[in-house]
Formats: C-alpha cells, sequence, structure tokens
C-alpha cells in the first residue's frame, strides 16, 4: 500500500496494552462475576453526587463542553487555594502528560524518568522525538534515588517525571528529600509530580507540591478524577503548575478537550468527602487483608502507599495472569515493567480481596 512514512520516532512506541475489559474476558471465556483489579479503579464506584449531576446533564449533550471548564476550575481552585488560571483539564492526565511534551520536547531533547514506573511518561516523550532516560529504583523496596536522578540530568534534559505514589511499586518521595531535590534541580527543567493516588497517602510527610508552585518552581503536579473519586470512564484528569507554564500547555490544547458530562461530575464529586473517605477506607483495610493472605502464601508486597499492592509471586506473572484469568480475576503483570515475578493487583472490597487470594494460592501450588 502506498502511504506517506510514518515518523520515524514512533518506530519505537510500542501501543498500550490495557488491563482486559470485563466484558470482553467474560465472553471469550464464557465466565460470569469477573473481577478486574488491573487497572487501579475505585471498587466502589462514583460518588452518589456525580451519578445525579451526569443524570441531571444528560439532556444537555448536544451542547459543545465549556472548552475553558469555568465552573469546575472555580471549585477546584478554590478548594486547592489556588487561582484559577494555574490549573489545566485533560481528557485523563494522561492527555495533560502529552501536552507537556508538546509544549516542551523537541526532537533529541530528554526526559528523565525512573523504572519500573508509568509507561505514559516513555510514551508522551517517544511521541515527540524526546529521548526517555530511566533511572532504576533501588532495593527490596523499590525506593527512589533522587541522587541518580540528578546525575541523570544533563543539557540536553527538559523534563523530569516523579510519581509519588509510583504506579507499580507504590512508593513515595517524602518531602525533604523532594525540597532538597528541586532545590538542586536546574531551573531549566521542569519537574512533573504525577500524583494520581496522592489522595490515598497516609504517610504525613508526602509533600502536597503545592507550595513549589506557591514559590515560582517550574513543578507542574498532576491528579485525577479516575482514582480516588472512581470516573475513570470519563476521562477527566489536571495539572497544577504556575500560571506561565499554563499558559505554555494550552497552547497545544484542542478546544474542547474535557467532555461536558465530565465536568458535571467532576464538580459534584469535589463535594462528596464522605465519598472519598470511604475510599480511603476501603483500601486501608484492603491493605491489611492483603499483607496477611499473601504472608501465609509466603509473599511480602513491596510497602504502598496507593490503592494497589505489587508483590513478587515467586512464578511466572504471564502465567499466573492466565490461570487467575481462568478464575474470573484480572491483575496487571510485572512483565511489562521488566519484572516478570511480580503482579500489580488493585485493592478490592473484602470479597474480591479474598477470592483473589484464594485464586493466587491455586494458582501458585498449580504453576511450582
Ligand atoms: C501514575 C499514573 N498517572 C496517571 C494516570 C492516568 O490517569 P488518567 O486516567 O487521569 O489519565 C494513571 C493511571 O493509571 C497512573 O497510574
Amino acid at each position: 500500500m502506498n502511504k506517506p512514512d510514518m515518523r520515524s520516532c514512533l518506530e519505537l512506541i510500542k501501543p498500550y496494552v490495557p488491563g482486559k475489559p470485563v466484558e470482553e474476558v467474560e465472553r471469550e471465556l464464557g465466565l460470569k462475576d469477573i473481577i478486574k483489579m488491573a487497572s487501579n479503579e475505585n471498587p466502589l464506584g462514583p460518588s452518589q453526587f456525580a451519578v445525579k449531576a451526569m443524570q441531571e446533564h444528560i439532556e444537555k449533550m448536544h451542547i459543545y463542553p465549556d472548552g475553558n471548564c469555568f465552573y469546575l476550575r472555580q471549585a477546584l481552585a478554590a478548594k486547592l487555594k489556588i487561582a484559577p488560571d494555574q490549573l489545566i483539564f485533560g481528557n485523563g492526565s494522561d492527555e495533560v502528560l502529552t501536552f507537556i511534551t508538546l509544549a516542551y520536547i523537541n526532537p533529541g531533547d530528554e526526559a528523565v524518568m525512573v523504572a519500573p514506573s508509568f509507561s505514559e511518561y516513555d510514551f508522551a516523550t517517544r511521541l515527540v522525538g524526546g529521548v526517555p532516560r530511566f533511572v532504576p529504583l533501588t532495593g527490596d523496596n523499590y525506593s527512589y534515588d533522587l541522587e541518580a536522578v540528578l546525575r541523570a540530568v544533563n543539557k540536553k534534559t527538559r523534563l523530569v517525571f516523579i510519581c509519588s505514589p509510583n504506579n507499580p511499586t507504590g512508593t513515595i518521595v517524602r518531602k525533604k528529600d523532594m525540597d532538597l531535590f528541586i532545590e538542586r534541580l536546574p531551573e531549566n527543567v521542569l519537574l512533573i509530580l504525577d500524583q494520581a493516588y496522592l489522595e490515598y497517602v497516609n504517610d504525613p510527610e508526602h509533600p502536597s507540591g503545592l507550595d513549589y508552585i506557591e514559590k515560582g518552581h517550574p513543578v507542574i503536579a498532576l491528579r485525577t478524577f479516575s482514582k480516588i473519586y472512581g470516573l475513570a470512564g470519563l476521562r477527566i484528569g489536571y495539572g497544577i503548575a504556575p500560571a506561565e507554564i499554563i499558559s505554555d500547555l494550552n497552547r497545544v490544547r484542542e478546544p474542547f478537550n474535557v467532555n461536558a458530562m465530565a465536568q458535571a461530575a467532576a464538580i459534584a464529586a469535589l463535594e462528596d468527602s464522605e465519598h472519598l473517605d470511604n475510599s480511603r477506607n476501603l483500601v486501608n483495610k484492603a491493605r491489611k487483608q492483603l499483607t496477611e493472605g499473601l504472608a501465609e502464601l509466603g509473599l511480602k508486597p513491596v510497602p504502598d502507599q496507593a490503592n494497589f499492592c505489587f508483590v513478587d509471586s515467586k512464578v511466572d506473572s504471564k502465567q499466573a495472569f492466565q490461570a487467575l484469568l481462568k478464575r474470573g480475576v484480572i491483575v496487571r503483570t510485572g512483565d511489562i515493567f521488566g519484572l516478570p515475578t511480580f503482579i500489580r493487583v488493585t485493592y478490592g472490597t473484602a470479597e474480591q480481596n479474598s477470592r483473589f487470594l484464594t485464586a493466587l494460592k491455586e494458582v501458585i501450588a498449580e504453576i511450582k
């Protein structure tokens, strides 16, 4: 077939393989009651405030959304005590990541990120011809080595990605370490603090990131309505940064990038502190349940501050995935993160967690 040559930088991009949708697995295996513990979604679902707001908005779907997200912007700015022009909204925080690389990476520029971490940093960097530089996490607990991150920064570096809590390890960077790191990072490098799981953090030493932005550091904090707010299907996330950075990012944003339903639901969800508390409680209980259950199988998860658990299953995780799937449980395999015996499992309800534990016990016995 005759067609133009694809841009050469895309040759290094592997299309993202998402966690399998429940319906697809049910269809393929002829099973019912499949549980998906693969994409770090909220098993409680969305806030009922958000559900009601969506129902109220359904008749207005012939109207384009507010491209500026005015009401959501006001509500969030008031909640975070920041200026409205310090916010940018995206079709998921994924989209904000692509705004960042589109705005700041020229072909050949570098972006520093840790490994293993969220694959979208690599994707967004390569998409525009940038070069990712990976810095491994260290030790059994997969901790950040910020000294090594600093060493990886050079004259070509435009961006540094820090994901805290980190996906897939659940590990965090503490405020005192982040403070020192930011002081030493060259001023022309933008630091992206990905805080998709921030609302699950229990550690009081975790930075909010907002004080760096207030002081005018080139920092953008990324947050999302997909995780604790339970609105992943609507695709809405946001970035918080000094207004000059937001202004750069707005140049590459499509005019109607955030749909109207998502805006309505997000505004309502912000009001529902009870849903947030319940979601946090669920995760804290689930962490205990899984830690104890896995210990009985001789397994020790990486200590996490997120809504998922990352554990060395000590068997091939692709085999474990298939065997768990047959038992109706979908998890994420570690091979995509370069750790072929690890699995990442999203904390679920007590019943889901015990189904996972029972299935895993059988699976490990079967594979060994
Ligand atoms: C660390 C991290 N950042 C960002 C995202 C993307 O979130 P969103 O649904 O807002 O695009 C995810 C989703 O899994 C994530 O794990």
